[in-house]
C-alpha cells in the first residue's frame, strides 16, 4: 500500500489533501501542531474506508520540531510514496512594522520546514518506488501582494525549492507545486473585500479546498513526466494583467 504525508492536515486544504489521497487509496500519515484535537476524528473517518492512518504532532516553526517530526515519520514508516507540505501561516503585517520574530517564523514555517523535512525523510522517500513531493505554494510568490512582503518571499522560496530539488533528486524524486489562489476566504473578510478580489479572477468565485486537493492528487498519481513545475489553481487570476 502506498503511503502519503501530509502537513497540516487536520484542517482546510490539508485535511482535503489527506481526504483526497484516501479516495485514492493511500495510507495517511497525518500531522498537526495547534489543531492536533482534530487528527482522531480525521483519522477515525478514513479508516472507516479502510486506510491505515498514523498522526503525528510537531511544531515546524522550531528546527527540533522538524527533526523530531522527521525522524517519527521515518521510525513509522520505511517507504513514503507522497510527501505534500501543506502547512503555512499567512500573516498581515506592513513591510515597516515586520518584526525579526515575525519574519523567521514565517520562513521557518514556510520554507525551511519543508526544505529540511524532505531532507530527513530524503531515504523514505528513495525506498518507495515512484515518490512525489508536493509544495503548496501561493500565486503570491511569483507577484506582489502589499502587506505580506515575508509571506511572498517565503512562497518565493519555496517555488525555487520546488526547481531545485526536481533537477537534484530526479530522476527517482518528482517534485512540484500547488500555487492556490484565493480558497476559502478568510473569515475576517468584509463582502467588499470579497467582491474586490472576485473581480480579479476569470472563474468568478473563490476556490475550495477541494479544487486544491484535486491538483495534488493530478501530481502524485497521473502525472509521471511532470517534475518541477507549478500548477497555479487560483481560477485564472494569474493569468489576467
Ligand atoms: N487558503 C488560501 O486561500 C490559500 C491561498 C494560497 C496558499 N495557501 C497555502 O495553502 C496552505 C494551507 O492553507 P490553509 O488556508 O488551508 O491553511 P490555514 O487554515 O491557514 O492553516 C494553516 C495550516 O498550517 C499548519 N501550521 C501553522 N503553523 C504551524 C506550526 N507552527 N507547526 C505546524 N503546523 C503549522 C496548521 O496546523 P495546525 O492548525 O495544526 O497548527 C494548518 O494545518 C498554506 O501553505 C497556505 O499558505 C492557502
Amino acid at each position: 500500500m502506498s503511503v502519503a504525508f501530509v502537513t497540516g492536515s487536520a484542517i482546510r486544504i490539508g485535511r482535503a489533501t489527506a481526504r483526497a489521497l484516501a479516495e485514492a487509496g493511500f495510507d495517511l500519515a497525518l500531522h498537526a501542531h495547534g489543531s492536533a484535537d482534530k487528527l482522531a476524528p480525521l483519522k477515525a473517518e478514513l479508516e472507516q474506508r479502510g486506510r491505515t492512518v498514523h498522526c503525528f504532532t510537531g511544531d515546524l516553526a522550531t528546527e527540533d520540531g522538524v527533526s523530531a517530526l522527521a525522524r517519527a515519520v521515518a521510525n513509522r514508516f520505511p517507504a513514503l510514496d507522497a510527501l505534500v507540505h501543506n502547512a503555512g501561516i499567512f500573516e498581515r503585517v506592513a513591510f515597516g512594522d515586520i518584526t525579526r520574530a515575525q519574519y523567521r517564523r514565517t520562513m521557518a514555517i514556510n520554507l525551511d520546514a519543508p526544505f529540511f523535512l524532505t531532507q530527513g525523510l530524503l531515504p523514505q522517500l528513495r525506498a518507495a518506488p515512484s515518490p512525489c513531493v508536493v509544495h503548496v505554494t501561493d500565486i503570491g510568490g511569483e507577484r506582489a501582494l502589499s502587506h505580506y512582503a515575508h509571506y511572498g518571499v517565503s512562497k518565493a522560496g519555496l517555488l525555487m525549492l520546488t526547481r531545485q530539488l526536481a533537477v537534484e533528486l530526479a530522476p527517482h524524486v518528482r517534485v512540484n507545486a500547488v500555487s492556490p489562489g484565493t480558497v476559502a476566504f478568510p473569515e475576517d473578510f468584509t463582502p467588499e473585500q470579497r467582491a474586490s478580489v472576485l473581480r480579479r479572477v476569470p472563474l468568478a468565485r473563490e476556490g475550495t479546498v477541494e479544487d486544491i486537493a484535486r491538483a495534488v492528487v493530478f501530481l502524485v498519481t497521473a502525472a509521471p513526466y511532470v517534475t518541477g513545475q507549478v500548477l497555479a489553481v487560483d481560477g485564472g487570476r494569474s493569468a489576467a494583467l
